[in-house]
């Protein structure tokens, strides 16, 4: 089953992936994890990365589309977070599954109120090591400031920056809503109320993955 997780920043998609993987063992592909690592590591990717995603703007899509389409076709069952995040993504990615014949099968749209947003990205740490992901109110870790999974300190993203925030729920709505109409005519789309609390919205996407298995 190939699931794409579509919505703004900090809705809470990586958090829920990660459920998803856990208790299904879906491969979750984070472009944006991949793209971290990247830049990390100073590859040739990172280094074109790191300016575009410093300042809360979309990679190119030749970059992000060469990245990951190779490993979208080595898994049976994936959750594609924050990937497509363009027509251009969404045409590609189309394609390459044609070839193999398969397609998307659900679009969880995450939905989401700007302050919220706020509120969740500029409280988010994340451990450099392990990737874990906390919230100092919402999901703190039970030691302050360090990994519940490893013991490493935790940190905050670059672009969790108020004002890089909201540079990104800008680029969101003028380059990635329009995802929203082009999966609903396909008749994949399924709207989440990402309002809820971690546990609540896990059983709304548990609920719609199981009724298709
Ligand atoms: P990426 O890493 O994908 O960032 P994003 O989409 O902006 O998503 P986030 O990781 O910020 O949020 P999330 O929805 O996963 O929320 P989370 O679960 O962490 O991309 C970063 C950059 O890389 C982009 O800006 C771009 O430059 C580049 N990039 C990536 N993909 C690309 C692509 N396809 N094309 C081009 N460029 C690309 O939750 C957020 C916080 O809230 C956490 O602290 C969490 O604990 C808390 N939380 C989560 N759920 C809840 C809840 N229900 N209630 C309360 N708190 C919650």
């Amino acid at each position: 089953m190939i699931l794409v997780f579509l919505g703004p920043p900090g809705a809470g998609k990586g958090t829920q992936a990660k459920l998803l993987s856990q208790e299904f063992g879906f491969r979750h592909i984070s472009t944006g994890d991949m793209l971290r690592e990247a830049v990390k590591n100073k590859t040739p990717l990172g280094l074109k990365a790191k300016e575009y995603m410093d300042r809360g703007d979309l990679v190119p899509d030749e970059l992000v589309i060469a990245m990951v389409e190779e490993i979208i076709l080595q898994e049976k069952d994936v959750v594609l977070d924050g990937f497509p995040r363009t027509i251009g993504q969404a045409l590609s990615l189309k394609d390459v599954l044609k070839k193999h014949a398969k397609d998307v099968d659900k679009v969880f749209l995450f939905d989401i109120d700007d302050e919220i947003v706020v509120e969740r990205l500029s409280g988010r740490r994340v451990c450099p090591n392990c990737g874990s992901v906390y919230h100092v109110k919402f999901s703190p870790p039970k030691k302050d400031e360090i990994c519940d999974v490893c013991g490493t300190k935790l940190i905050q993203r670059e672009d969790d920056k108020e004002e890089v925030i909201r540079r990104r729920l800008e680029v969101y709505r003028r380059q990635t809503a329009e995802l929203v109409d082009f999966y609903k005519k396909e008749n994949k789309l399924i709207s989440l109320d990402s309002r809820k609390g971690i546990e609540d919205l896990y059983g709304d996407i548990k609920k719609a993955v199981e009724d298709d298995c």
